[in-house]
């Protein structure tokens, strides 16, 4: 094993949480992943056990010290990446959860954003760079604070001390705390109640140009500024505190990086490189630019937003176009059988059939750059000889076709050709829909060596904090890139089957649209 310092980073995704040890070169030294498990009471809902969550962490956490072989006092820095909006309240003494919390894949507050008007919607986007949508924390947030305990879940009593009592009271007291995943994380490792600029550009309460907690949004929303979280910049060496010695580390180590996951997967991919741009192919496909120290405009269906910042210097800002339902979507159809391995991947190839069936995913709403919350799978095209294959090949294709949309509409706001475009993630492994995706694209797509780049961004920021790495250009000599796909010269009948597909889209956003 390479000699420290060492860097440990936790990421916990929609899906499961990592752990990974990193040395001074940014090589995984050992890792592990525990999946999750969620609760989905009905159709439009989406939680998660926050104690599940925690003890997720800690036994991830325990398995990779074991592994590695690496004492916890070894590590000089510890990182935190996160799925980002998930929403959770706690009780500030005991840390005890108030309720389930609200997923980011959550639309039970699909009712709430729609009453919005005008002016709220126009000081959303202004203020936050987001569209207004039930993906944010933001409504959530609303909600837990409106129906308190006994509200999620399978609506059994709250675990917490707050039932009977006026929550929202109870949170303006700041005896109820509100945050998203990496402050519940924070707050259980370190006892801080805190957050960085990153996740708190995603909950649509968070003024990302003064880069403060919004009055005129925590009102409209009805959630209380001493709830919230501290916001630090996401490289910070003081700011997220440091781990209980009496704790799951048994060793005091100081959280210096926190950050957003799709945000650390871009700094695990680039960095002053101005106008590179990612995608991550995960639950769903995260495209991610960046655009520099000026927020990018926030008029294109697309998200402004921060992605990073170190403590002492200015924030770096970003395009998003997040797609929300493609890994989810690959899941749906192992859960039915549909897809018993990952043969849908192999079977994209020009030469390969392609049948009328459609597949645009939903799962209860369609992201950038729709934006129709309510919109469930939809399956197209259905002909008496349509068989699991071709719904499996449909569902892998509109993966790469719903990349497609927001690469070109991240083109269409900034005027950025990106000939280049970095990828990681897990769908994008397979060489075969890898290069169907470079064809669709007609850009070069460039992988990522190391598959776990969100852990390692997470680890960068806190490398960078605690002197493991000096700058952002230290950075690049820990990046590896791993193949690049090139497009292939004829891509015609790409072309008119993605033209194919965003009919289908169009048809199935009008009915809810
Ligand atoms: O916005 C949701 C996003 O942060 C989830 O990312 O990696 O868990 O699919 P992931």
């Amino acid at each position: 094993m390479s000699a420290g310092p060492y860097v440990g980073a936790l990421d916990q995704g929609t899906g499961g949480t990592r752990f990974v040890v990193f040395d001074g070169d940014g090589s995984p030294v050992s890792s592990a992943y525990t999946t999750h498990n969620t609760v989905t009471p009905d159709v439009d809902r989406v939680e998660y056990d926050p104690l599940k969550l925690w003890g997720c962490a800690t036994d991830t956490i325990r398995r990779v010290l074991v592994r590695a072989d690496v004492e916890a006092d070894r590590l000089r820095a510890l990182g935190v990446s996160s799925q980002r909006q998930t929403v959770l309240l706690w009780e500030a003494a005991t840390g005890r959860p108030v309720a389930n919390a609200l997923s980011w894949q959550d639309r039970r507050t699909a009712d709430r954003i729609a009453a919005l008007d005008a002016e709220d919607r126009q000081l959303i986007r202004s203020r936050t760079g987001l569209e207004p949508d039930p993906y944010f924390a933001a409504p959530n947030a609303q909600w837990l604070l409106d129906n308190g305990d006994a509200a999620t879940g399978d609506g059994k009593p709250g675990f917490g001390d707050s039932a009977g009592t006026a929550l929202r009271e109870r949170a303006a007291a700041g005896n109820v705390l509100v945050g998203t995943v990496d402050s519940w994380l924070l707050y259980n490792l370190t006892g801080t109640h805190a957050t960085d600029v990153t996740n708190a550009a995603q909950t649509m309460l968070f003024d990302i140009h003064a880069r403060e907690w919004d009055d005129d949004l925590l009102d409209l929303f009805g959630v209380p500024r001493a709830a919230l979280p501290t916001v630090h910049p996401s490289s910070d060496p003081t700011g997220f505190g440091e781990t209980d010695p009496d704790g799951i580390l048994g060793a005091a180590v100081p959280v210096t990086g926190v950050m957003g996951d799709q945000q650390a997967a871009l700094l695990g991919r680039v960095g002053a490189d101005r106008d590179a741009a990612k995608v991550t192919y995960g639950t769903g496909n995260f495209f991610l630019q960046h655009t520099g120290t000026e927020a990018p405009d926030a008029d294109s269906k697309l998200l402004s937003t921060v992605w990073f910042q170190r403590a002492g210097s200015g924030p770096l800002y970003g395009l998003e176009g997040p797609v929300f339902a493609t890994g989810t979507l690959l899941e749906w159809l192992r859960s039915v059988g549909f897809l018993e391995r990952a043969d849908g991947f192999d079977r994209l190839g020009p030469t390969a059939p392609r049948g009328p069936v459609q597949v645009v995913p939903g799962f209860g709403g369609l992201g950038a750059p729709y934006w129709v919350p309510g919109v469930d799978t939809a399956v197209l095209g259905v002909t008496r000889n349509t068989d699991a294959d071709a719904v499996v090949r449909a569902a892998v294709r509109a993966i790469a076709f719903a990349t497609r949309t927001v690469v070109d509409a991240a083109e269409a706001a900034t005027g950025v050709d990106h000939d280049r475009l970095l990828v990681d993630g897990g769908a994008i492994q397979h060489d075969e829909f890898a290069q169907w995706q470079a064809d669709l694209l007609g850009r070069r797509l460039v992988r990522s060596e190391v598959t776990q780049t969100t852990a390692l961004g997470a680890g960068f920021a806190a490398g960078l904090a605690a002197d493991v790495w000096d700058s952002i250009d230290d950075l690049d000599r820990c990046r590896t890139e791993g193949r690049t796909f090139t497009p292939s010269a004829e891509s015609d009948a790409v072309e008119a089957a993605y033209r194919r597909w965003q009919t289908a889209v169009d048809a199935v956003a009008g009915i809810h649209g």
